[in-house]
């Protein structure tokens, strides 16, 4: 039988590298010919749960997109409908709504293994800018899919982030009008929002994702050591020419991820089935409210992901100001390859400044996160947020300074392959 099988796919195969020959060599190039580093960790798996995340929103979505109606009168009631009606329906919204969470845990992850281990530092700092822009696509698709449900926190969020580009001097009034096409969120915002959301970031976000793999097969993965493989020895089991600490991505990484992919799926299904809004922190309680304009919700608060940038705009008492540092505070971000003047990649070989500067820089953020969350109603808790958005930015500004004054520790030649 397995004979059989081989028989007919290697026919398959055969048939189609005569008529595409050109396909085969790209298939090596980025598969069993792309040699990554042996000493993978934990971190690694996030990029390719990032990929599966993106398939699922993407897959999931199409399977809303057939049953939701986007205008303002109907928004809500059709969602409800897919919840209630709809066979699976309720799955299939679950698996969206938990997953946009599941996406930004993932890519914070992701990001973070990027500042340990440096890998946004020369040769790859287009891999770096190109998944920065892949960050700030993704944020956008996200606040436009919040709107779509039409909720209370639907409505008045986008109100709320619309209304910043207000701040803006002379054009600003009109800006917002422009984005809203009414004076409101309404049903020419829905309308645009849905066709954003379904189509066209989602093209640029496959895009760039496409982009963001091509740049870093061009100069090689990083890895925890934060040493290049291609300038070590050469030679393997596999090639002569390959680096000796490079595997073959597949099948030694297909593997490792397809066993990250199970471990992911089994904490997902626990979280769709049994706790899929979080208690209000994937979808907000008011969120299961139809729009109302003429009732404001207590507390106007985006979704988790977004509240370190909005508690940094809410403890700004100037709005432009505000608006200028949270915008700001995700610019900066862009910076750090030209940023960090540091001889080592990875914090393994980095001194205790360094270490301390990004843990404080963590705390910040997920503080930043926590204050952004609740109802900024505490003067205390306002003074606290100025602090960290202090650090925030402290952490980017002296960068220059403490990577260069930092004692490093000696790269080892190889990698390392004990955690
Ligand atoms: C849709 C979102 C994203 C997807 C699907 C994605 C996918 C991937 C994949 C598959 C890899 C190779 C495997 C790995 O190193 O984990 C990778 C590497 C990388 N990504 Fe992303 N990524 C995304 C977003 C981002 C973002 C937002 C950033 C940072 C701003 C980023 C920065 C990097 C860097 C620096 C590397 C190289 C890491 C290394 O070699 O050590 N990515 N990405």
């Amino acid at each position: 039988m397995a004979n059989i099988f081989s028989r007919a796919t290697n026919g398959v195969m055969d048939w189609v590298n005569a008529r595409a020959p050109g396909m085969m060599p790209v298939y090596r190039k980025h598969m069993t010919e792309y040699y990554a580093p042996k000493n993978f960790n934990f971190w690694y798996y996030m990029g390719s749960l990032a990929l599966l995340v993106l398939v699922n929103q993407i897959v999931t979505g199409i399977f809303l997109t057939m049953h939701f109606k986007p205008s303002a009168a109907e928004a809500f009631s059709s969602v409800e409908y897919i919840m209630r009606d709809v066979e699976w329906g309720w799955l299939i919204r679950y698996m969206h709504s938990t997953g946009a969470s599941l996406f930004f845990i993932v890519v914070y992850l992701h990001m973070f293994r990027g500042l340990m281990y440096g890998s946004y530092q020369k040769p790859r700092e287009l891999v770096w800018i190109l998944g920065m822009v892949i960050y700030l696509v993704l944020m956008a698709e996200a606040f436009m899919g919040y709107v779509l449900p039409w909720g209370q926190m639907s409505f008045w969020g986008a109100k709320v982030i619309i209304s910043l580009f207000g701040a803006i001097p002379v054009i600003g009034q009109g800006l917002t009008e422009w984005i809203m096409g009414d004076y409101l969120p309404g049903d020419a915002t829905l309308g645009r929002f849905f066709a954003l959301h379904v189509i066209a970031l989602p093209l640029v976000l496959l895009l760039l994702v496409v982009l963001h793999l091509g740049a870093l097969h061009e100069v090689g993965s990083n890895n925890p050591d934060g040493v290049e493989i291609k300038k070590g020895p050469k030679g393997n089991r596999w090639s002569t020419t390959a680096p000796r600490d490079g595997i073959p991505f597949h099948p030694y990484y297909t593997v490792k991820d397809t066993f990250g992919v199970g471990v992911f799926l089994i904490l997902a299904a626990f979280i769709i089935f049994f706790a899929p809004a979080l208690g209000g922190l994937f979808l907000e309680h008011d969120n299961f409210t139809e729009a109302n304009r003429l009732v404001t919700p207590e507390h106007i608060k985006p979704v988790w992901y977004y509240t370190p940038y909005y508690a940094m705009l809410r403890v700004i008492p100037h709005k432009l100001s505000g608006v200028i540092v949270m915008f700001g505070a995700i610019a900066v971000l862009f910076l750090v390859p030209w940023l960090d003047r540091a001889k080592v990649k990875s914090y393994r070989y980095r001194g205790l400044l360094s270490k301390i500067a990004l843990g404080i820089f963590a705390i910040c953020f997920v503080w930043l996160g926590k204050i952004g969350a609740g109802p900024g109603t505490d003067p205390v808790e306002t003074i606290i947020g100025r602090v960290l958005t202090f650090l925030y930015f402290a952490f980017f500004i002296t960068m220059p300074l403490w990577t260069k004054l930092d004692k490093t520790k000696p790269v080892p030649e190889r990698v390392t392959t004990h955690d």
